[in-house]
């Protein structure tokens, strides 16, 4: 057993590997920033050897593996791939440009024209759209169901459904999905398949992050995240990683290599750098907050329904509490936050406009997972690609002193419920 094993996952982010297969840093305390596109190859042999070594992913010749171009393999972006495959305790690791290019490149290397993907009915705007707007041009057919409702999934799997997919927590609804079901009933189906036929279960830990939830341990296959959000953590650097079994690693690989969505070594550094280390810190001072805020949200007379996993109200709390375990085992229930306004007293689009007037700890953007305090209406920006209304407000909690983000929210309901009431008293 290596050192680092005996040491807590959150000692082992901070430090990192001591050392890479590939690459001598073992005297930089901080890991090296590479920057080549392109790398000696000393011989046409060895050369032509790292061409070969890349596609048949072989690593036991003996001789140190062959760097050639950046898009095929690149030193620091292979250090926090290992990170990753780490945390989230799987085989193989490949990150890519973003979430979006981490998404499609898993189904990707996987789906072939004619195969079924069954996804839960709500995800994350774009990847709602890949589903509904591009994959039906590309011969994969897409049905939404339920995915808690086993059953239902059950009656819709055929011998050309590969893949279940979802997100847990759901973005925005935080619903949770109830990933050892989805795991008894894949082994169920798989029972009769062949190996490269099995039908696959992914899932988008985004919200979670490993931090928050190690799905590869409760009965997923293959784990996908925007690494934009907690994992960079920062709001500095797009990306986005996929965790699978080593049986997928070099399909993926091959497939970053041709559609060429790698993510960038300097990303990769910041990634490694700043947001690994600092993942635990930020998560656990952020999930403090969130509990105050959706507490408080809950008892405010104009809201009508907060989401919440940390909240005792929380439809899933039982769920919750098993599927959301920090690295030390306690309950994560995560810094994003869903709630509803009663629209008799406060609109959502007021309220948010007054928000994005007058309140600085909290700021009208998308995105999620940063240091500072988020807000945004799902169903006219991250979700609108779905068409459809809906007041809900997503609400991802930064770093501030909790009693400013209170004092901005409070502030921002009580003026525009006054306006309102102005309103309708001088008509
Ligand atoms: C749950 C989830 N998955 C994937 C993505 C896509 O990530 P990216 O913006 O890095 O492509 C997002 C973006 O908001 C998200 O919220």
């Amino acid at each position: 057993m290596s050192k680092k094993n005996q040491y807590k996952v959150t000692t082992r982010l901070v430090h990192g590997p001591e050392h890479s297969a590939k690459w001598d840093f073992t005297h930089h305390v901080t890991p090296p920033l590479s920057s080549s596109t392109t790398y000696r190859l000393d011989s046409a042999k060895r050369g032509a050897r790292g061409f070969q070594e890349f596609g048949q992913l072989v690593t036991d010749t003996g001789e140190a593996p062959v760097y050639i171009y950046d898009r095929l393999d690149e030193p620091t972006r292979s250090i926090l791939e290992g990170e990753l495959a780490e945390v989230e305790g799987g085989e193989a690791c490949v990150t890519f440009a973003s979430g979006m290019a981490a998404i499609s490149g898993a189904l990707g290397s996987v789906l072939v024209a004619g195969d079924e993907l069954i996804a839960h009915p709500v995800l994350y705007g774009c990847t709602h759209s890949l589903f509904e707007n591009w994959y039906p041009r590309q011969g994969l057919c897409v049905h939404r169901v339920d995915l808690n409702d086993v059953a239902a999934v059950r009656r819709c799997i055929n011998e050309r459904t590969r893949a279940l997919y979802f997100e847990s927590p759901v973005n925005p609804s935080l619903e949770l999905i109830d990933i050892g079901a989805l795991r008894v009933l894949a082994d169920e189906v798989n029972c009769s398949r062949p190996p490269e036929r099995r039908l696959l279960i992914f899932i988008d830990n985004t919200f979670a992050t490993p931090f928050g939830q190690r799905p590869l341990a409760l009965g997923a296959d293959v784990v996908l995240h925007s690494l934009t959000k907690n994992l960079g953590g920062f709001g500095t650097e797009l990306g986005g990683a996929v965790i699978c079994p080593k049986s997928m690693h070099a399909k993926l690989l091959l497939y970053r290599k041709d559609f060429g969505g790698i993510l960038g070594s300097k990303s990769a550094w910041a990634i490694l750098v700043y947001g690994l280390p600092t993942l635990a810190l930020r998560l656990k001072r952020q999930q403090f907050t969130a509990k105050k805020v959706a507490t408080w949200l809950e008892k405010h007379e104009a809201v009508a329904r907060v989401a919440y996993p940390g909240l005792a109200s929380f439809p899933q709390r039982a769920l919750a509490e098993k599927q959301l375990r920090d690295f030390d085992g306690d309950f994560a229930p995560g810094n994003m936050i869903t709630f509803e306004l009663d629209p008799q007293l406060v609109d959502a689009l007021e309220f948010v406009d007054e928000i994005a007037r007058s309140a600085y700890s909290v700021t009208l953007a998308v995105s999620l997972g940063h240091t500072k305090t988020l807000i945004e209406l799902p169903a006219s920006m991250t979700h609108s690609s779905y068409g459809k209304g809906g007041a809900a407000v997503r609400l991802s909690i930064g770093l501030e002193s909790p009693s400013d983000i209170l004092a901005d929210l409070k502030q921002a309901l009580a003026k525009v419920a006054k306006a309102r009431v102005a309103r309708g008293s001088s008509r």
